[in-house]
């Protein structure tokens, strides 16, 4: 196998976008703008964020810093943002779509994803979202925490398949159903929280086989999203962990490890990521939006 930080996985409207990039969920705009610097300096091809984390601005200065530094220019990279929560609607998403752009300093995002499914109004979002594309300021569209019943709903009211399902994705988290789901659809399975926010990397079972490879267990729980075909985006502030975690070029898990490692799925997620989301709650979102705020 021959991965590095710019092998591209192909979306199924041909767009490649990178397997490996950074995350920057519960960052603030000076922290992110750091993070992409430094993500840029070392390689990384992909940085996803999210009008809810609310660090587009910090991103979009991060990659503008990261640019000069490195001789990139904008289609270098590879850019993912999402839809706020309190913005979906067929008209409002369009109205407040032009300022995520802003905030980021660009003119098109690689990836917009539907960051939740609002009850209600994820349909309408969903068909603002194919208007975007269709104007070339997005690449590719698709959505994020997504179940199966709801995954069915977009691909019969839609016009446009999701391109992507970015999930809550780790080695105690593997959503083998929705990932059944995605490959039978031909939709990518992305890992948002690929190292289960750090609380994984803790696993005894994980340590063993990274001390195997003499690798630290990040790398592993990374090179096992690679071998299995799903698009990873760890998040750090830290810039040796930024470079550690693209280090996972060198090695490859064998096929008992991936087995060893498949078999750690509890089939929980984490705490916070309660019901009212997938109920649709209006209040539960709100409440949750206040929470991530830094
Ligand atoms: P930090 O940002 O302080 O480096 P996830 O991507 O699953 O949400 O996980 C991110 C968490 O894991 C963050 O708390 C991050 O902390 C930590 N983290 C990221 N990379 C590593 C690493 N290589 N080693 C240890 N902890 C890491």
């Amino acid at each position: 196998m021959n991965l590095k930080l710019d092998s591209t996985v192909t979306l199924n409207n041909g767009v490649k976008m990178p397997q490996l990039g950074m995350g920057v969920w519960k960052v603030n705009n000076s922290g992110a703008a750091q993070s992409v610097e430094w993500a840029l300096k070392h390689g990384y091809k992909a940085i996803d964020t999210a009008k809810q984390y609310g660090n587009e601005p910090g991103v979009g200065k991060g990659l503008q810093q990261g640019f000069a530094d490195n001789g990139l220019k904008r289609e270098d990279i590879f850019l993912t943002t999402k839809i706020f929560n309190g913005d979906q609607g067929y008209q409002s998403v369009l109205d407040n779509f032009e300022g995520q752009l802003k905030d980021l300093q660009t003119d098109y995002v690689d990836l917009l994803l539907i960051h939740w499914p609002v009850d209600g109004t994820y349909l309408d979002t969903w068909r603002a979202l194919e208007t975007i594309y269709k104007s070339g300021k997005a690449r590719a569209i698709g959505v994020s925490n997504f179940n199966i019943e709801r995954l069915q709903d977009i691909l019969k009211h839609g016009s446009i398949k999701p391109a992507v399902n970015q999930m809550e994705f780790h080695p105690l988290c593997q959503e083998v159903d929705i990932k059944n789901f995605c490959d039978e659809h031909d939709i990518y399975l992305e890992a948002w929280s690929p190292l289960g926010g750090g609380s994984v990397l803790k696993d005894p079972r994980l340590q063993q086989i990274a001390d195997k490879y003499n690798k630290s267990v990040a790398q592993v729980i990374l090179r096992w999203d690679l071998q299995r075909g799903i698009i990873t985006i760890p998040k750090s502030v830290h810039e040796e962990r930024i470079v550690q975690n693209a280090d996972v070029y060198d090695f490859e898990l064998n096929e008992d490890d991936i087995e060893e490692i498949n078999g750690l799925d509890t089939d929980k997620r984490s705490l916070w990521y309660g019901d009212f989301f997938w109920s649709g709650n209006p209040d539960g979102y709100k409440d949750s939006v206040e929470d991530w705020k830094d």
